[in-house]
């Protein structure tokens, strides 16, 4: 068993935390206040080729791995938890079922330019009347022709309006329930796709949350990823991985929460001594970090899994219930060790609890992830 990064990883968190240092934490604060995504923070990404880490160079990629991925992530999130989320969509959930189900054309016209960061990507599952029960959306696509014609809306879209690619789901053939539903990769400016209310949230509030509604929607046949009725396997396998991507981000916002913590708490002396020498304060820090590091443990082995192609679905589940657990738990702790000032926006340790709560909900609730790995349990 290998615990050391190799010199790989390490370099991949060195680039990434000097960039988030850099181009991302000056105005996290900014950013959240005004609800403002910062689309050119995504572009120099893409510069550094973070868009596409573990894809191969042949589409555009850098051909590193998901635990690369995974350290970015991680990194982005330890000073801005939107900015985390908008990779970790981009790529875990836009652009992953292009790469696994995607045929050559597929690849080249629209992985390429996602890889390369000239694009940003959205996954579309979640309607208004279909959360955890994801079968059971309403979207529908008909086939005219060459063509399918969508119909129906999403809601609660990462990255949605200033995406350029959208990886939908829509039934096919309602009889089939889940069967039935198929996958599509639609466009920006496709006529009859259109964004429609822009969510004003708690937490992560520099990323775009949008609902998007298809009117007679044509899509070419040519842009259905994998086959009629493939749809809600591509959609599960796709949360799969997005799922450690939350967890990374969980990990990240957690660590940027105790960093600010023990900063401070070594510099605030309270009762002639630094509240860091304090036994109420050190069994915080201590609880903190530990559970962090088992956090991180579990999101680095999932990535590792699936980077060596062997199961993850269920280690990756688990690593986003622990470390979004986690996440809530250490960032209320963080503003608990800054006492009254933690409760204000002059420090960042409110924006990541804010900002963590959100890992407890998306990409599959906690409960959720609890069926998912009480099934895997029982399957084997
Ligand atoms: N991989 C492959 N196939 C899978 C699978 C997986 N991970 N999970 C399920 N399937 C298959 C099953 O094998 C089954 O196939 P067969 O019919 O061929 O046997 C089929 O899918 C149906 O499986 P279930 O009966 O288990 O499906 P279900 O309807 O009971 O739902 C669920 C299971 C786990 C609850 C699922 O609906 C789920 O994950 N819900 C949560 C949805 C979710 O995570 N939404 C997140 C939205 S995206 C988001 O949040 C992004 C963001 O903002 C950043």
């Amino acid at each position: 068993m290998q615990f050391k990064l190799s010199e790989e990883h390490e370099m991949m968190r060195k680039m990434v935390r000097e960039f988030a240092l850099k181009e991302v934490e000056p105005t996290a604060a900014e950013r959240d206040e005004e609800e403002r995504f910062d689309r050119s923070i995504f572009d120099k990404l893409g510069e550094l080729g973070i868009a596409g880490i573990p894809w191969e160079e042949e589409v555009g990629g850098v051909g590193s791995d998901f635990l690369s991925y995974v350290i970015a992530v991680e990194e982005l999130s330890r000073v801005c938890g939107s900015t985390g989320v908008t990779l970790s969509a981009h790529l875990s959930l836009a652009s992953w079922p292009i790469w696994k189900f995607g045929n050559k054309e597929q690849k080249e016209k629209f992985l390429r330019p996602l890889a390369e960061g000239k694009k940003l990507g959205a996954y579309g599952l979640t309607e208004s009347g279909s959360g955890s029960d994801a079968a059971g959306m309403k979207t529908t696509a008909v086939r005219d022709g060459d063509d399918y014609i969508l119909n129906g809306s999403k809601i609660f879209i990462t990255n949605a309006g200033d995406a350029e690619i959208y990886v939908v789901f829509a039934v096919t053939d309602p009889a089939l329930k889940h069967k039935g539903v198929t996958a599509f990769i639609v466009e920006k400016g496709t006529p009859g796709f259109s964004f429609g209310k822009k969510e004003k949230k708690l937490g992560i509030r520099s990323s775009p949350t949008l609902e998007i509604l298809f009117d007679q929607c044509r899509i070419p046949a040519s842009q259905r990823l994998g086959e009629e009725g493939q749809g809600f396997k591509i959609a599960m396998m796709t949360l799969d991985g997005g799922r450690n991507g939350i967890a990374a981000q969980a990990v990240g916002i957690a660590q940027g929460a105790l960093d600010a913590a023990l900063a401070y708490a070594k510099e605030r002396n309270q009762f002639g001594k630094s509240i860091a020498k304090q036994q109420a304060i050190q069994f915080k820090l201590a609880d903190m970090a530990t559970q962090i590091e088992a956090a991180r443990l579990l999101t680095y082995q999932a990535a590792w899994l699936e980077s060596e192609q062997l199961p993850y679905a269920k280690a990756s589940a688990m690593a986003k219930l622990y470390a979004g657990d986690i996440a809530m738990q250490v960032t209320t702790e963080a503003v608990q060790i800054f006492g009254g000032y933690g409760y204000t926006r002059e420090y960042p340790v409110e924006r990541m609890m804010r900002d963590a709560k959100i890992t407890q909900i998306y990409e599959g609730t906690n409960e959720i992830q609890r069926v998912v790995i009480a099934n895997y349990l029982v399957k084997e």
